[in-house]
């Protein structure tokens, strides 16, 4: 599974300790940025991270701010994407059987780091149910055009 992350200065951190999960977990990932502490505007990582999940050759997509509602605001323009916003195991187990969700999006300031590894953990390791909820997804995109 190829995953791409990305995080504006408040999500900086927790993307870090999420890249180390990653990397102990044998996943391949990019990192879209940020690369530092100092501020920047989440909707240009967001772009980023779901373009690629869009137009390269990722699976998933993982998206950090400060609540992590920007960044799910921003995903969930772009065409072919379901990010949801997840605080904790259940949302990520549901997000991925019922919702098909391919990027996850976090909220530093919000969710302790430990439970956010368990989340990605949870998140990446959830497989699609299909059958009616493939058919809500279909929906989506039939009703939106997104
Ligand atoms: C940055 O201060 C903060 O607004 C941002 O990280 C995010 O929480 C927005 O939704």
């Amino acid at each position: 599974m190829k995953i791409a992350i990305g995080s504006d200065h408040a999500g900086y951190l927790l993307k870090e300790k999420i890249k180390e999960f990653l990397s102990e977990s044998n996943l391949e990932f990019t990192d879209y940025g940020t690369f530092k502490e100092d501020s920047c505007d989440y909707p240009e990582f967001a772009y980023k991270v779901t373009t690629a999940v869009m137009q390269e050759s990722y699976d998933r997509g993982i998206l950090i701010c400060g609540t992590g509602i920007g960044m799910s605001i921003t995903a969930n323009k772009v065409k072919g994407i379901r990010a949801a916003l997840v605080h904790s195991e259940e949302t990520a187990q549901l997000s991925r059987l019922h919702n098909d969700a391919n990027v996850l999006c976090l909220g530093a300031r919000i969710t302790p780091a430990d439970l956010a590894i368990e989340i990605v953990n949870t998140w990446l390791n959830t497989s699609f149910e299909g059958g009616r909820h493939e058919r809500r997804t279909q929906l989506i995109t039939k009703l939106t055009g997104l």
